[in-house]
């Protein structure tokens, strides 16, 4: 099982304060039952270049790799991007979707979106280069006009919630909705850290095989595999 949102590497980002930290949460999302982890720290455009982002990030991942034992989940270097008006036209946007995917994790504004960012996700899209991925989409929702998620979905759009909105005793039952309509492909931690925002996607795994079948629940995260490891070249 895959968590496609985290902060995990360390010192990247407002996550993991340290080395130490990154290999609690690594451990926590083992035992929760995640093989596949997405390290998605933020980028925001304003503060540094591609270059120098992946610079850091790398740093900070070789640096946890070489403290990871045997058997842990595999980590595959990410960003959760900030978007902007423009986005489009960013230098190197394309070496910041998840390595060897062309998954792009974009941190949406929260409020309603313009026709020009809507049409600009769907170029992205369309490009044929980039597969944009909403991230925490259900914060998102109340602002947007009715029929936008849709429509964006019909462009291959495609669209990430957090666990919090699986595990919540009041929104699981949408969460679990959008699921099983296929409106959702990944799942996300968003953890940051081991006390308030910690792994806690395994509970969203099994409520999510508790109420839609194990058929059904291992489709999907067969499918959602299938993002992640195909080659780059089939995009
Ligand atoms: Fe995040």
């Amino acid at each position: 099982m895959i968590d496609f949102h985290t902060h995990i590497l360390p010192k990247t980002d407002d996550g993991s304060r340290s080395t130490d930290e990154s290999l609690q949460m690594l451990s926590a999302l083992k035992e929760q039952g995640i093989d596949t982890v997405a390290a998605t720290p933020h980028f925001y455009a304003n503060d540094e270049s591609v270059h120098d982002f992946i610079k850091r990030r790398q740093a900070s991942f070789e640096a946890l790799k070489s403290k990871v034992s045997d058997g842990m989940p595999e980590i595959i270097p990410g960003a959760e991007v900030r978007y902007y008006e423009g986005i489009s036209r960013l230098d190197g946007l394309r070496s910041l979707c998840l390595q060897g995917t062309g998954l792009l994790l974009l941190e949406m504004p929260m409020r309603r979106w313009t026709d020009y960012s809507i049409r600009e996700l769907i170029d992205i899209s369309c490009s044929g280069k980039i597969i944009p991925v909403l991230a925490h989409v259900e914060r998102y929702m109340r602002f947007q006009q009715k029929g936008i998620f849709d429509a964006l979905l019909e462009n291959d759009v495609l669209m990430q919630i957090n666990a919090s909105f699986v595990n919540g005793l009041l929104t699981k039952r949408k969460a679990v909705g959008l699921i099983e309509r296929r409106k959702v492909l990944f799942i996300g931690s968003d953890c940051h850290n081991m006390s308030d925002r910690p792994p806690n996607i395994g509970k969203a795994y099994e409520t999510i095989r508790k109420k839609l079948g194990d058929d059904f629940s291992d489709s999907f995260n067969e499918y959602a595999k299938k993002f992640i490891y195909r080659k780059d070249e089939q995009l």
